[in-house]
This record gives C-alpha cells, sequence and structure tokens, in this order.
C-alpha cells in the first residue's frame, strides 16, 4: 500500500536540551496539527530536522528511536548547515526576498552551496523510505530544491509542493543569484500549491521569464510532465480553537484576566519575532493612538506577545532591541501609577493562554508588512464564540483575501492603523456581530482538514491527468 511523506525543514516536535536530557516539545504554528492527521496515519512519516544540533551518533539513534513512534524521521543537520542552510540561505536570502525587504538579503556563495547539500541529505533520507507509489508532500522556502532532486531519482513519483511564504513579483525573485536552479528545483513538483492567487500568479511568471518554459494558464510543460499551479489558502483547525473555550484551564486563565483587566479594554497582538510582522510601525501606531485619543488613557491595554525566532540572525536581534526601546519608551511616557499601556512579553506560550487572550480581547491587532497567510487572525476569528470583537488586519497577509470583513489597513500607513483602532474600540455591537459572523463562518468552512483534502485530491488529479496525456 503507497503511503504519504510530509517533509518540512522543522518537524512537528522541537528536540531541546535540559540537564543533559533531551525533551521534546510542540514546535509553533499551525502546520503541525493541521498536518497531523496524515503523518499519524499507518505507514506514513514526517521528515524533517529536530530543531538543535546533536553531534553524538548515540543521542541521535536513542531520538530518532523516539521520533519513529510518532511516525517522524530527523534530518540531523550540523552546527556549520545550520548557519548555512537555515540561518543563511533560507533566512538571510530567501525569507527577506520573498518578503520583499530584499536589502535585508545577503547573496553568499557558501550559503547557496549548504542550501544545495542540506537538500541533498533531505533527498537521501526520503530515498530511504520511499517507494515509487508514494505520494511525497514537501513544505517551504527551505526545500525549494527537494522536489527537482526526487524526481530525478524516481521520475514517476506523485510529489505536491507547498510555499507558506508569499511569492515575490518576478522583480524580486530575479535579484536571486541562482533564480533559474530554484524554479527547476519547485518544477519537480507535480502540483505547487500558494495561499493566494497573485502568490501562484508570480510563480508562473518567473517560470515563464526566467526558463524557456511556457505556460497555458496555470499549466508549465516540463519535459512533457504538466506541472500546475494554484491557489490553496491555509486554514486551521476551527473546532479545537471554537471549543477551547470550555476547557477549565482556559476558564480559569480567562477570569484571571478579567480580573486584572477589570474596566479594561484589550487590543491583543501576536507574531513571532519577525520584521515582516511590522511590530514596530504597529507601535507607533499605537503610540500615536495614545497621543490623539487622550480619553483612553487608564482604559486601554494592548497585550503584545513577541515569540523569540531566529535569534542567531543579525537583523532579529536588532529587531528585539528597538521593540524593547519602542515599548520601554512608549509605557515611560504614558504610565501612570495604576496603569502602563503595553504588557509585553517575549517568550511562546501554551494554547490554553492564547485561547484566554483570543476569548478576552476586544481587538486583534494584525498588521504584517507582508504575510504567507497569517494564522493568528484566523484563530481570533475562531475563538470568538460570542461573535463580538474586531480584527484589524494587514491588506499584505494573505487571510485578508479571506477575511474581508476584518477592518483592513495597509501596515504602513500609520495614521489608518490609528484611526483603526478607534474604530474598532467604538465600533457597534450589531456591527461586530455582523462582520465577526461572516468571517467565523468562511474559518470554519476553509478549516485546515479541507485544506489538505482539497490540495491531495488536486495532487491525485494531476497525475491522471498526466497519465491522460502520454
Ligand atoms: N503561536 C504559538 N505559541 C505562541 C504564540 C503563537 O504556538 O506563544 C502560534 C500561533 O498560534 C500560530 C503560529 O504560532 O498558529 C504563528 O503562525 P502565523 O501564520 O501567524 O505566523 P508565522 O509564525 O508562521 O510566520
Ligand atoms: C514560518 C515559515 C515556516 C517556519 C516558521 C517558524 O511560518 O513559513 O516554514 O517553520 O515560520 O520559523 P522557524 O525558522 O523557527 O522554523
Amino acid at each position: 500500500m503507497s503511503k504519504t511523506i510530509i517533509v518540512s525543514n522543522r518537524l512537528p516536535v522541537r528536540i531541546t536540551e535540559n540537564d543533559g536530557e533531551y525533551v521534546m516539545s510542540p514546535s509553533e504554528g499551525g502546520l503541525a496539527t493541521g498536518l497531523g492527521s496524515i503523518y499519524r496515519d499507518g505507514q506514513n512519516v514526517w521528515i524533517g530536522w529536530p530543531g538543535m544540533e546533536v553531534t553524538e551518533e548515540k543521542d541521535q539513534q536513542r531520538i530518532q528511536q523516539q521520533l519513529a513512534e510518532m511516525n517522524l524521521l530527523p534530518v540531523y543537520l550540523s552546527q556549520e548547515e545550520i548557519n548555512n542552510y537555515y540561518e543563511g540561505f533560507s533566512n538571510e536570502t530567501l525569507w527577506p526576498v520573498f518578503h520583499y525587504m530584499a536589502v535585508y538579503a545577503k547573496y553568499e556563495q557558501p550559503y547557496w552551496d549548504s542550501y544545495y547539500k542540506v537538500t541533498e541529505k533531505f533527498r537521501d533520507i526520503i530515498l530511504s523510505v520511499a517507494e515509487p507509489d508514494d505520494i511525497i508532500w514537501i513544505h517551504d522556502y527551505q526545500l525549494l530544491l527537494l522536489p527537482g532532486m526526487i524526481r530525478a531519482v524516481i521520475p514517476d513519483i506523485s510529489i505536491g509542493f507547498f510555499l507558506h511564504i508569499p511569492f515575490p513579483s518576478f522583480e524580486l525573485f530575479r535579484l536571486i543569484p541562482w533564480r533559474a536552479e530554484l524554479l527547476e528545483g519547485m518544477l519537480g513538483a507535480d502540483l505547487l500549491g500558494f495561499h493566494t492567487f497573485d502568490d501562484s500568479r508570480h510563480f508562473i511568471n518567473a517560470v515563464t521569464r526566467i526558463l524557456p518554459i511556457n505556460a497555458s494558464a496555470n499549466v508549465m510543460m516540463v519535459n512533457d510532465r504538466a506541472v500546475m499551479a494554484e491557489t490553496f489558502p491555509m486554514g486551521i483547525d476551527y473546532d479545537k480553537y471554537a471549543s477551547l473555550s470550555k476547557e477549565k484551564e482556559v476558564k480559569d486563565q480567562l477570569r484571571e484576566l478579567k480580573e486584572t483587566f477589570q474596566g479594561m479594554r484589550m487590543i491583543l497582538s501576536i507574531d513571532r519575532l519577525d520584521y515582516s510582522k511590522g511590530i514596530l510601525q504597529r507601535l507607533q501606531a499605537f503610540e500615536l493612538f495614545l497621543q490623539l485619543y487622550p480619553e483612553y488613557m487608564e482604559k486601554v491595554v494592548l497585550y503584545m506577545i513577541i515569540v523569540p525566532s531566529r535569534d542567531n540572525v543579525q537583523q532579529y536581534r536588532d529587531l528585539r532591541d528597538e521593540i524593547d526601546k519602542l515599548v520601554g519608551g512608549i509605557n515611560a511616557r504614558f504610565r501612570t501609577n495604576n496603569w502602563h499601556p503595553i504588557h509585553y512579553f517575549y517568550r511562546s506560550f501554551p494554547i490554553e493562554t492564547l485561547s484566554a487572550l483570543y476569548n478576552f480581547a476586544d481587538v486583534g491587532l494584525v498588521t504584517p508588512m507582508r504575510d504567507g497567510m497569517n494564522l493568528v487572525s484566523k484563530e481570533y476569528v475562531a475563538s470568538r464564540n460570542q461573535n463580538n470583537g474586531v480584527l484589524i488586519l494587514s491588506e499584505m497577509a494573505g487571510a485578508s483575501r479571506e477575511l474581508i470583513d476584518a477592518i483592513i489597513v495597509n501596515p504602513n500607513n500609520i495614521g489608518a492603523i490609528t484611526r483603526a483602532i478607534e474604530e474598532a474600540l467604538v465600533m457597534p455591537e450589531p456591527e461586530q456581530y455582523r462582520r465577526m459572523k461572516q468571517m467565523r463562518q468562511v474559518v470554519a468552512k476553509f478549516n485546515i482538514a479541507h485544506w489538505v483534502k482539497l490540495f491531495m485530491d488536486r495532487l491525485q488529479e494531476v497525475k491522471q491527468i498526466q497519465q491522460s496525456m502520454l
């Protein structure tokens, strides 16, 4: 029987070392929950990096055995590979270019060499378990070359690829010295999925301008194989977020929040530390809000969670320092003896805490400069069982194509974010209900299970179309 092999840079569990012991915990992000239903099934397997360097062979084997019980297969990376492939090419070259921040991008040959070599490592581990009739589903920008490398060894195998970040316009993508190789790698897949129509269009445009390949609508002929690029906006586990508030732990935390913030309105912002998330601009907008609407002094708080991320990359460290300064400055400027406007946390929280906050906050403030999708905005909506609350959402987030009943803002327009905050805080309840109900319907219907099914079914269809063309 054929099996499904999921591949992503990061495994859904992360290993950390604590007093010489290896500890496993869930990785942040929606992918792990989303694909949970697949990889736990039968012979299926998820291949990826466990998130830290493990040097001793005996430790590697021990961890591998533990992971095997969860249908996970690790790809171990050396420190040099973590530096050059992960922090380097993935996060200092591709991430900034794909998020339209090309000034941050570094184009280093050793980064590229490592990216190529690590992809070969992933390929070899996949080949150690793959059979020709298996389905391989590869995820994200860290593995753009992988579909091509597998196709070269098993020509007929089914390969799906999904990009979780934006695919930039040709003018940005062309900056990358290894642009042709990257596209050729991606075209090893049979079906390429993107969050938005623009992303898939940008990809097809890059292919036809950089490679000697024509496209007819969304179909590209690659060595007589029809390859398709399509839009599949990723969803979340709606039922989970909608029902979490019934759990005792969430109820307890919600009660505490109500006590602590009695008589206060809460604006919630949750992100990984990243310059693509528009955190500084959001803080500036909140500062301007306090200045322009002093009647909200002691009546509103910004509850801001930043999850540490990629802290060996210079820009991320610099950003953290800037956030610290800005938050400190705003709190020092506006605070009173009984109140400070920003509650800032630099760490991650369990889902029960996130759920209590999503339930409690009057406003969800999500203003990335660029974001492939942004799941936080969908989690906020799914958690609003009373149908009240207001989402403010950047038009640069993939989610803004679906959540059209949010207050949509341009994240560069500080004045517009400021006005949106005020609009959200005074929005009449019937208007809140109308908008929230619409958005909840969208998030409920296009949930994660729907996304997985749509992609997998389409991959099967693409294979059939290819067969019929032979
Ligand atoms: N998240 C988390 N722990 C936290 C804060 C956030 O696991 O303390 C999760 C959050 O629930 C969401 C994910 O991290 O599912 C962030 O996904 P998103 O698409 O918003 O942004 P990304 O980090 O993928 O760029
Ligand atoms: C984004 C990317 C993922 C990545 C995640 C966390 O969601 O699309 O591929 O896993 O951020 O980043 P990290 O570098 O910690 O894996």
